[in-house]
């Protein structure tokens, strides 16, 4: 009858097993053979059409609509590019929006993967779980604690799901406050309390109002002078207007679906230093800007956190989370459910994050900087060439802005045609057939946005991306 002390011992000895190393070894090394063919944007195949064709519809009929993109992946890729179905292979700048950060077929990711698959189950739970569910949690508190006092991490497996913890913990900590101060254009995710809180009408059209939403301007990079005492006012006013009813102001420090509408830290810290006067909490929504800008936390990079209270991160950590404070911990109860995640995110979510805190990604210098400094070059000389694809980007209130690209770290913007809506919409399309995924965000004007692959991307490789994305414009230009 084996001990339980071996028990566990062989556990860890099938972990450490040569055996199991070498299958993995070949498993991987047959991966990146099939792999290895994928070097470039390439069209469909013809005789993949009928069928790739099927799958689309089989998807329409399912979903009652069909999706945005004709996009329907092989299961293959090689780092930034991704075969489809149909045998096109195309450059993937949006991954998944912003969650598949090394890419596509990172063989190292796909055996922490295959090692994760060995494990008792596929999910792990807030009732039964393994270390791994441990060891997220402490390497995100690791580092967010350096410079902050977020003590507690409460893992989920959406990110409108840890909003919605963020948004239970600061209800709970200041009740009985029941409003929230949010951005105007802020996005939350697509929970019914979340959409109340995000700022388009769209995404609650019909739906009841839950959450009672004040909102203030964000920092406007046009007008840097006096946007700060503008948020300052309408946050003073709202104060006024309803005293001591707020529980929280949730903030994105960079507006992702908002447009990639950046700030400085002062902006922030004005508005942070106001809430803490007023006992309001500060929750940071870093779920777009988790790990892909020039630090693991963006707040960090920003010097913010001695103010925050209440930090949601999620995409590329792979499994989501709501990280708090001692102050902000919530009483028994509030805070569960079923999953917490599969046991293959949680482990290739922590691999990701060692990858990214050790292998020079951040601080001013690192490879996502160079990235976005590569972004930047390829963009400006685009521009420079093609004038009449990039004048002044115009607001409903008939103001122009010559601020043609823009974002930060992984978060890349450009805005061709103006920023006319259906003009980046067709953009879009047209790169994607082309061979470039991107995506666009904002609502008046429209941006095209990269989410490009920061842990596998390499800066000469936009060089490819942004001859292709000429093509597409120049399309555009034609179709008009
Ligand atoms: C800032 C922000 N918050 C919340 C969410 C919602 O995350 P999820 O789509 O995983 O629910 C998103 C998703 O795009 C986001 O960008």
């Amino acid at each position: 009858m084996p001990t339980r002390t071996n028990l566990v011992a062989t556990t860890e000895s099938l972990a450490r097993s040569p055996v199991v190393a070498e299958a993995i070894d070949v498993i991987v090394r047959e991966l990146a053979g099939a792999q290895s063919s994928i070097t470039a944007a390439r069209p469909a195949s013809p005789e993949l059409a009928e069928r790739y064709e099927s799958f689309l519809a089989r998807q329409a009929e399912a979903k009652g609509r069909p999706p945005l993109y004709p996009y329907v992946g092989s299961g293959l890729g090689n780092g930034p590019l991704v075969q489809l179905a149909d045998g096109s292979v195309k450059w993937d700048m949006i991954n998944g929006i912003g969650v598949h950060m090394f890419g596509h077929g990172d063989t190292d990711l796909v055996a922490t993967a295959l090692r994760a698959s060995l494990s008792d189950t596929v999910m792990q739970g807030n009732l039964q779980f393994n270390a791994e569910v441990i060891e997220l949690a402490e390497i995100l508190l690791e580092q967010a604690g350096r410079g902050s006092q977020l003590k507690r991490c409460f893992l989920i497996n959406s990110g409108a799901l840890a909003n919605e913890s963020a948004l239970k913990v600061c209800f709970q900590k200041n009740a009985p406050a029941d409003r929230v101060l949010a951005f105007a254009g802020a996005f939350a995710g697509r929970s019914t309390a979340m959409v109340q809180i995000g700022d388009s009408a769209g995404g609650r059209e019909g739906l009841p109002s839950t959450v009672n939403v004040d909102y203030v301007p964000f920092f406007d990079e046009d007008r840097p002078e006096d946007s700060t005492a503008v948020a300052l006012r309408a946050l003073d006013e709202a104060v006024t207007r309803y005293p001591g009813r707020h529980a929280c102001f949730v903030m994105e420090l960079v507006q992702g679906e908002g447009g990639f509408k950046v700030a400085p830290r002062e902006f922030f810290a004005a508005l942070m230093q106001r809430c803490r006067e007023n006992g309001i909490g500060v929750w940071v929504d870093e779920i777009q800007t988790f790990g892909r800008c020039g630090e693991m936390y963006y707040f960090q990079q920003l010097d913010l956190g001695e103010f925050v209270d209440v930090v949601t991160i999620g995409k590329m950590s792979q499994v989501c989370a709501c990280l708090f404070t001692e102050q902000y911990s919530p009483r028994p109860g509030l805070l569960s459910a079923t999953f917490v995640g599969s046991t293959v995110a949680l482990q290739v979510g922590r691999r990701m994050i060692e990858r990214l805190r050790d292998g020079g990604y951040w601080g001013p210098h690192g490879r996502i900087a160079q990235l976005h400094a590569a972004f930047r070059d390829r963009i400006g000389t685009l521009v420079g060439e093609h004038p009449e694809w990039f004048g002044p980007v115009a607001y409903p209130d008939g103001r122009t802005s010559t601020r043609l690209y823009g974002g930060v770290g992984g978060m890349m913007r450009f805005t061709p045609f103006g920023g006319a809506r259906s003009r980046i919409i067709a953009a879009c399309r047209r790169m994607f057939e082309a061979g470039v995924i991107g995506f666009y965000c904002g609502r008046d004007p429209v941006h095209i946005r990269f989410l490009p692959p920061v842990g596998v991307m390499e800066p000469r490789q936009f060089d490819d991306v942004f001859t292709i994305v000429s093509t597409a414009l120049a399309r555009v230009a034609a179709d008009d």
